[in-house]
């Protein structure tokens, strides 16, 4: 289920390590890697669980965010049905409320000791999201009986809603071939990936630089009915791929120079450096014939390198003139 592979993407499906607080309630640590991932101060992140009829369920993550300002930050993770035959939502829920009823001193020395004197200056809230695709186009949900399914959103991993994947998916769904050997690259919360896979019925391989993107992507495939379809790792770019490809995807985050005042890994690629350097390798991991499809600048001319040739699929304007194109080996 969804919520297991968000908590193996952060490695608390095992319940190693955990300190009891009394009442039921156990914490977890997250490893350092991973508080990153809420923007954690240091490895400040913690899973709070609570025990009921021998299972230990998790409730939410708690993290201390922010120099100046500390804020205590939640991440909410009780669901509304489980599948264990047994009404626990209502007892998880109220759990964590009366967790969260105790005094903010208690509450917090009872996740971590050293966080009792942290001078709080408010709260970030960062549950998972879970939303059934409603403003996409008609025919990617077509082969469904009901309606689109329902897809969680995982903190940190880029939102499905945003214009660049729908028109790299558009694209790419035109494009693809029986039998075809598929890559999705940075492939966030998984759409793409499981889209491509349903449609195409091929085996898709999806890889991206944030753990919990590639846990995000594994619960996409599951939600699409593809998860025998996709197979999604955690590799840096090219670093951990070694096969070749017909169809490689990506939707990069945008080329940006160092004026620019977006930083994070979802949106800037700062200088170009990521585009440049897929380009340059690239041709390692296509199959004769291949091709990349990225989503990116209309104009690649000054990141092209000479043993590629590069042509746009559709072009349209968000800030800045930004098309789907198609490079070849030539
Ligand atoms: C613009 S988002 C696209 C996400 C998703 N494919 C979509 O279209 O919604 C860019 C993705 O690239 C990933 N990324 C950034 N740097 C990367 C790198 N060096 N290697 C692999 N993935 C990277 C980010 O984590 C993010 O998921």
């Amino acid at each position: 289920m969804q919520l297991d592979i968000f908590l193996e993407g952060l490695s608390l499906h095992q319940q190693s390590n955990m300190r009891s607080i009394g009442k039921g309630f156990f914490v977890q640590r997250l490893h350092p890697d991973f508080a990153n991932l809420f923007e954690a101060n240091k490895d400040q992140a913690a899973l709070l669980r609570f025990e009921y009829f021998g299972k230990v369920y998790p409730l939410a993550i708690f993290f201390l965010t922010g120099q100046e300002k500390i804020q205590f930050g939640h991440c909410r993770l009780v669901l509304k049905n489980y599948s264990d035959g047994i009404e626990v939502a209502s007892v998880l829920s109220s759990a964590l409320q009366d967790f969260f009823n105790q005094a903010p001193e208690s509450l917090l020395s009872a996740l971590e000791p050293e966080w009792k004197d942290a001078p709080l200056a408010g709260v970030v809230d960062k549950r998972l999201e879970w939303s059934r695709p409603t403003d996409c186009p008609s025919d990617w949900f077509s082969d469904f009986k009901n309606d689109a399914p329902e897809v969680v959103m995982f903190p940190s991993v880029f939102h499905y809603k945003n214009p660049y994947m729908k028109e790299l998916l558009n694209a790419t769904l035109k494009e693809i071939r029986p039998q075809e050997k598929i890559l999705v690259m940075g492939s966030g919360c998984g759409f793409e990936a499981a889209l491509l896979a349903r449609r195409s019925q091929n085996i898709v391989d999806a890889t991206d630089i944030n753990p919990l993107a590639v846990a995000n992507t594994k619960a996409t495939a599951l939600a699409l009915g593809v998860e025998n379809l996709v197979r999604a790792w955690q590799s840096d770019l090219f670093e951990k791929v070694t096969e070749q490809y017909d169809l490689i995807a990506f939707n990069l985050p945008l080329a940006l120079d160092e004026n620019s005042t977006v930083r994070d890994q979802n949106r800037c690629d700062l200088n170009g450096k990521l585009l440049r350097k897929t380009l340059q390798e690239i041709t390692k991991f296509l199959k004769p014939h291949g091709r990349l499809i990225i989503m990116s600048h209309e104009d690649l001319s000054k990141f092209m390198p000479e043993n590629l040739s590069y042509k746009n699929l559709s072009r349209f304007e968000l800030v800045h003139k930004l098309a789907i194109s198609e490079i070849r080996a030539i």
